[in-house]
C-alpha cells in the first residue's frame, strides 16, 4: 500500500486532505507540532513530530512516502513564532523530502507570493516556491487566498463581530478584494494535484469574489437578515480597535502586515475559479453556527491538545 504524508493533519486544511487520503486507502502519516491534539483519526494515522532540529529524523519520518502535502506555515510574526523560522523549517522539510525520495510535493502557498515583497508572509511564500521549483522534486503549488469552512478564522470572526457589534469598521474604503475557497474544494484540488506528475501552479480561489466591504455586508445579511452599519477608519485606528478586541479575547485579531496585504489586493487574482462552492451558499447553510464562537489563533498555538 502507498504511504503519503500530510503536515498538520490535526489542523485545518491538513485534516480535510488526510480524510481524503484515508478514503483512497492510502497509509497516511502526519508531521505535526501538535502530536497530542484532539482529533478524529484515532489510530488510523501515523503521527510524528516534524523534527526540524534533526535532519536525519525528519528524513526518516518521510521515508517511503510518495507524496508530501505541506500545509505548514505561521500566520504572523509573534514573540513565540516567526515567518523566518517557518521559511527555514520548510526548507529543511523540502530537503528531508528529497533525501527520503519523496516523489511529489503538494505545497500550500498564498495568492501573489513575491520573494521581494515587503510583507514577510508573501516574501516567505515566494522564497519557498522558488526553492521548491528548483528542488528537483515534482511539485504542485497551490495558492489559496482565504479558506473557509467550519474551522476557519477570518470569515468566522467577521461573522462573530457582525453578531456582537452594532457597527462594523473597515480599514479604509473596504474596496480591496478576496476570493475565498471552501476547504473541501481545496482538499479535492490538493488530492487531484497530488495524483499528477507534471509541475503545476494553481491559484486556489473560489467562484465568488468580494470586496471586503461586500463580504461584511454579505455575512451580516445572511446571518442577521440585515446589513450592519459600516464605517471607514484609518488603518491605524482600525488596527488599535482590533488590538483591543484581541486583548479581550487573548488573541491577535489582525496584524498591520495583514491589513497591508488585504489593502494591497494580494488576496485577489484574475485566475479562473478552482473551487465550485460559493461562500454565500455555505453561509446560508451554516448561518446558525458561523461566528457563534470566536475562533482564536493564539489559543490554538498555546494549547496544543484542543481541536480546532
Ligand atoms: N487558512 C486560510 O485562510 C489560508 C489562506 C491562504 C493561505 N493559507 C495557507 O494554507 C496553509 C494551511 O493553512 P491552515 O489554515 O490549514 O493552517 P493550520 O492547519 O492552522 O496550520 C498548518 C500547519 O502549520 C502549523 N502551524 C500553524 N501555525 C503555527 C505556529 N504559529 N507555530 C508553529 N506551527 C504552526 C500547524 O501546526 P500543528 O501541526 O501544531 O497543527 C500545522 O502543522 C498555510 O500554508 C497557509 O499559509 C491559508
Amino acid at each position: 500500500m502507498e504511504t503519503q504524508v500530510v503536515t498538520g493533519a490535526f489542523g485545518f486544511s491538513g485534516k480535510y486532505i488526510a480524510r481524503r487520503l484515508l478514503k483512497k486507502n492510502i497509509i497516511v502519516k502526519t508531521l505535526t507540532n501538535s502530536v497530542n491534539r484532539k482529533n478524529e483519526f484515532q489510530n488510523k494515522i501515523i503521527v510524528s513530530p516534524f523534527h526540524f532540529d534533526d535532519a536525519d529524523k525528519m528524513a526518516a519520518a518521510l521515508e517511503g512516502a510518495s507524496v508530501l502535502y505541506n500545509t505548514y506555515w505561521v500566520r504572523f510574526n509573534h514573540k513565540n513564532f516567526h515567518h523566518s523560522e517557518a521559511v527555514d523549517n520548510t526548507l529543511k522539510l523540502f530537503e528531508a523530502a528529497k533525501r527520503a525520495g519523496v516523489q511529489r510535493i503538494v505545497h500550500t502557498s498564498i495568492t501573489n507570493p513575491d520573494k521581494n515583497s515587503k510583507l514577510e508572509y508573501f516574501s516567505g511564500k515566494g522564497i519557498l516556491e522558488e526553492a521548491l521549483i528548483h528542488s528537483g522534486i515534482s511539485y504542485a503549488i497551490l495558492r489559496p487566498a482565504v479558506l473557509f469552512g467550519k474551522e476557519d478564522i477570518l470569515i468566522n470572526n467577521i461573522a462573530w463581530m457582525v453578531r456582537k457589534f452594532p457597527v462594523f469598521g473597515l480599514f479604509g474604503d473596504g474596496n480591496y478584494r478576496l476570493q475565498p475557497i471552501f476547504v473541501e474544494d481545496y482538499a479535492d484540488l490538493a488530492i487531484t494535484e497530488g495524483e499528477k506528475k507534471e509541475n503545476t501552479i494553481v491559484d486556489a480561489i473560489g467562484p465568488e469574489s468580494f470586496t471586503y466591504r461586500e463580504l461584511v455586508n454579505v455575512v451580516s445579511k445572511i446571518i442577521l437578515g440585515k446589513k450592519r452599519l459600516i464605517f471607514s477608519m484609518p488603518d491605524e485606528i482600525g488596527y488599535w480597535m482590533s488590538k483591543l478586541v484581541g486583548v479581550i479575547k487573548g488573541d491577535v485579531l489582525v496584524t498591520r502586515e495583514e491589513i497591508k496585504g488585504l489593502k494591497g489586493d494580494l488576496l485577489y487574482t484574475t485566475s479562473p475559479a478552482a473551487g465550485k462552492t460559493k461562500l454565500t451558499d455555505w453561509l446560508i447553510a451554516n448561518k446558525g453556527t458561523v461566528g457563534k464562537e470566536y475562533a482564536n489563533e493564539i489559543k490554538r498555538r498555546k494549547d496544543r491538545t484542543i481541536s480546532y
